[in-house]
């Protein structure tokens, strides 16, 4: 029972968790099977290539991934389907309506984690939002199910806000606590994207990660003495077609579309690097202005972990100077990006260390384009 004379209105953070799968597929791995790809197209369709008929397709290399995006492999739920040549998709056995969804499985065992990290039991949470980039199935939602199967009273909903669908969630979640709706929120964030990655394609292939993380919002008058205070969140989106998929169930009006490669994956990435670094870097400092803090002061920025090269200049004008790992951590070497959980796993892995009254700053950005900031602070 809840002593509701001890909430306060206000949002923290009591815990987050993690589930990683345990298969990992290595930037070698994965251009072998790339390249055999590859191989085996050219030879399929030599005699249209032979006559200028198609133009060959282009090996991928271990250098250039590195190079463009730091990442060095990529958790994933069926490794040995999305490595073979001839399928490079995940598949696993299909489910019953009465077995647990794939996508609900890994969302409960990472809200399992959160909750044990807090001490809480399921009777003690008032909503579940799954806030993620691809939902298994358009409904019931699988914030229902997430909710149902960990026993858990109240509600929940689905939401999706691409690489930003965490934050967004969390300021959903804040703005609960903050109108007296609710006193404990689980936001989830079961990311499996190799569903929607398109791993034939060279300038993509390599991007993507899965996992599932959670994030505890409580009210400050419920939350454990260790927590972390919300100060402030933000949101922001800007129409844009440079990150888009177009998988959707109205493709059943044109089935001879229905497989194309827009229905999975694809952006401009050169013109999302340049877009959407000052969009975000000015972001984080407006609003850091608006809460009274220095952004320079910030003790860790946990940003969305897309590429290294993006984190470091948004970092860098922030913080003015360049970020070290302790100050800006990056998960992306052996998660690669993890859509909306990959500032959730940065965060997860990368906050114990820090005291009493540090402040630092969850940011997300991606497609929509989407960003969202959530400035914390260490409490206890
Ligand atoms: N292996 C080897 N070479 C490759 C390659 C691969 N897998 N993919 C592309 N290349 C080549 C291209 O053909 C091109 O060659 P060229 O210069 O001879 O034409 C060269 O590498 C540069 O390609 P480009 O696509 O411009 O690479 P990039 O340096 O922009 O890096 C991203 C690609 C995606 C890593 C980068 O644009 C990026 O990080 N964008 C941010 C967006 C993002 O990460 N979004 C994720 C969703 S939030």
């Amino acid at each position: 029972m809840t002593d509701h004379a001890k909430l306060t209105g206000r949002p923290v953070i009591s815990s987050t968790g993690l589930f990683t799968p345990s298969e990992s597929i290595t930037n070698e791995e994965l251009v072998a099977s790339f390249n055999e790809f590859v191989k085996r197209h050219n030879e399929r369709n030599a005699a249209l290539i032979e006559v200028g008929d198609m133009e060959p397709l282009a090996p991928s290399s271990v250098e250039f991934i590195e190079k463009a995006s730091g990442i060095k492999a990529r958790h994933v739920m069926a490794k040995k389907p999305v490595l073979d040549p001839e399928i490079m998709a995940p598949r696993w056995p299909q489910r019953s309506n009465d077995e647990l969804s794939i996508l609900a499985e890994i969302g409960v065992k990472a809200a399992r984690d959160a909750l044990d990290r807090a001490g809480r039991r399921p009777e003690d949470v008032d909503a579940v939002l799954c806030a993620a980039s691809n939902m298994e199935r358009p409904y019931p939602a699988m914030a229902i199910e997430i909710q149902q199967a960990l026993g858990i009273e109240g509600f929940g909903f689905d939401m999706n806000v691409a690489c930003s669908s965490a934050t967004f969630g969390i300021q959903t979640a804040a703005d609960y606590i903050r109108a007296g709706n609710a006193k404990s929120v689980l936001v989830v964030s079961p990311e499996i994207t190799s569903g929607h990655l398109n791993w034939r394609d060279r300038d993509s292939h390599f991007i993507f990660g899965d996992v599932a993380t959670a994030v505890l919002v409580e009210d400050a008058g419920v939350a454990p003495a260790a927590h972390w205070d919300i100060i402030g969140t933000k949101l922001k989106t800007v129409f844009s077609n440079n990150i888009r998929n177009n998988f959707g169930f109205l493709n059943r009006a044109y089935p001879e579309e229905a497989g194309g490669a827009d229905k999975l994956f694809v952006q401009e990435g050169r013109k999302v690097f340049k877009e959407v670094v000052p969009m975000v870097a000015q972001m984080i400092i407006d609003e850091a202005q608006r809460l009274d803090l220095d952004p320079q002061g910030l003790r860790r920025l946990w940003l969305h972990q897309a590429n290294t090269g993006m984190n470091r200049l948004i970092a860098h004008r922030v913080l003015g100077h360049e970020a070290n790992e302790d100050e800006s951590p990056t998960v992306l070497d052996t998660y690669g990006n993890t859509s909306s959980a990959g500032s959730i796993i940065a965060f997860h892995l990368h906050s114990d260390d820090l005291q009493n009254g540090d402040t630092g700053l969850i940011c997300s950005f991606g497609a929509g384009y989407s960003a969202g900031t959530v400035f914390v602070r260490k409490a206890a």
